[in-house]
């Protein structure tokens, strides 16, 4: 075990010099996914041409697809930052992931039939919708969006190059509806649009969920592929997709990944995604797992469930870390064999796994402040920020806010990148949580003034 934890070690670090490398190579090639649409990232226009103020105030109807849930909401926004939620929340089933595309959008507009049963938000009608579709759109307008493809794991068939807003208003209607679906945004966006709402310096969001995805406000004329009729803009870098690409070796993958890429739904694209975020990170946890058994160092209690993909989650993976720094036995030996089926483990075979979770996750953590150094130094060098100016990125996500010290550890690297200390560091990372379906509320808001 201990030189097999060697070898994890080594594949699993990250050099000094390859996150600087790592750092400018993402910086290039936001820059590029500016200029072009054939970039590595996509880099895509958003449509939103009005911040929020803080000021605005009214009631919508919020609809968020992701890729676990979807949640529907009613969101008042108060004005001076302040608003208030009323939300169901379901899980998409399986089924409907690789199923027909129209039928996830059957199931949306089913469950906002339902949501508008409860008396009291009936009595709201009629009302605006705000819609959160976190998978990749090319927009010409902030109510239309042409989906470009899906991630984390869906698959869903005949929907890809059609316009997600027209799909949902159609399945409104087709249920008697009578709905206008008014914003789509990525969650990225509604995420960053709706903490600019409660505190305007903010400049970037961050989701680290089921997927991973930034966006970030930019100066229009640093769109060149798109005329964009404001100063500003706000710009889903669809950053998943970093690294991406044939001819290209830039990140640093391993066997595991490999493998993961190879057996995943889509296969090659997403290769930065695949290595951050919590739809993946239980998966690669996994196969490492499974290759210490067929190494003869772990014995597998039950196979048939183990060698199942995606059998382990990353949230039984962070509940073993969290369990074994917390000094939990009890609840490390049950997540060792209900979650992980493994044949009970010795102290220093539960301190070896507990390392590797450690190992996947500081490769996140790592592999995310790139990104946000990257786009920290391209609004440096736009001069969209001063030097002495503050960067504030809101960040959400299961993996962000309960995956033991990642918050910390991030904030932590994020300055060490940027070569200051904490006390000193401009870019100041702060939890947004669950507030994706506020923002749609916000851009429809900030578009009427
Ligand atoms: C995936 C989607 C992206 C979304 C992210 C986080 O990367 O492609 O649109 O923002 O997941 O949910």
């Amino acid at each position: 075990m201990e030189s097999y934890l060697g070898t994890i070690k080594s594949e699993f670090t990250l050099s000094k010099s390859k996150l600087q490398e790592l750092t400018e190579e993402f910086q290039k090639q936001l820059e590029i996914g500016l200029k072009c649409t054939d970039g590595m990232l996509k880099a895509l226009p958003t449509f939103v041409y009005d911040l929020p103020k803080g000021n605005e105030v009214g009631k919508f109807l919020t609809v968020d697809l992701g890729g676990t849930n979807l949640r529907i909401g009613l969101v008042e926004l108060l004005g001076n930052g302040k608003f208030v939620i009323k939300k169901d929340s379901s899980v998409v089933p399986d089924d409907l992931k690789c199923g027909s595309g129209r039928e996830i959008f059957e199931f949306i507009a089913c469950n906002i039939e339902k949501f508008l049963e409860h008396p009291e938000i009936e009595a709201e009608l009629p009302l605006k919708l705000g819609f959160t579709f976190s998978f990749p759109v090319e927009q010409k307008s902030l109510a239309h969006g042409r989906i470009l493809g899906w991630s984390k794991e869906i698959d869903a068939k005949d929907v890809i190059g059609l316009d997600a807003v027209s799909l949902l208003q159609s399945a409104l209607h087709s249920r008697g509806l009578n709905i206008a679906v008014e914003a789509l945004v990525n969650d990225t966006v509604g995420t960053l649009l709706a903490q600019i709402y409660r505190d305007d310096r903010t400049k970037m969001s961050v989701i680290l969920g089921t997927g991973s995805n930034a966006a970030y406000v930019e100066k229009s004329s640093q769109v060149i592929k798109t005329k964009i009729d404001s100063d500003v803009t706000v710009i889903n870098i669809e950053w998943g997709s970093f690294g991406d690409g044939t001819n290209t070796n830039i990140l640093p993958i391993t066997r595991f990944d490999f493998r993961l890429d190879n057996e995943s739904k889509n296969p090659g694209l997403q290769k930065y995604e695949k290595m951050i975020s919590g739809m993946y990170l239980g998966e690669i946890f996994r196969l490492i797992i499974s290759e210490l058994v067929e190494l003869g160092i772990l014995v597998w209690n039950d196979e048939i469930k183990s060698t199942t993909p995606y059998s382990i989650k990353t949230k039984h993976m962070s509940q073993f870390h969290e369990a074994f720094i917390s000094n939990n036995k009890i609840l490390c030996n049950n997540l060792i064999k209900y979650k992980f089926n493994l044949n009970p483990l010795c102290d220093s075979d539960i301190l070896a796994l507990s390392k590797i979770a450690e190992m996947i996750s500081l490769r996140s953590c790592y592999l995310c402040a790139i990104g946000i150094v990257a786009v920290h130094r391209h609004l440096l060098k736009t001069n969209l920020l001063g030097s002495n100016e503050m960067f504030s990125v809101a960040l959400d996500g299961a993996l962000y806010q309960r995956y033991p010290n990642y918050s910390k550890i991030l904030q932590n690297l994020v300055c060490e990148l940027d070569g200051v200390g904490v006390e000193v560091c401009r870019v100041v990372l702060v939890m947004a949580e669950d507030l994706s379906s506020i923002g749609a509320a916000a851009a429809i808001a900030a578009a009427k003034k």
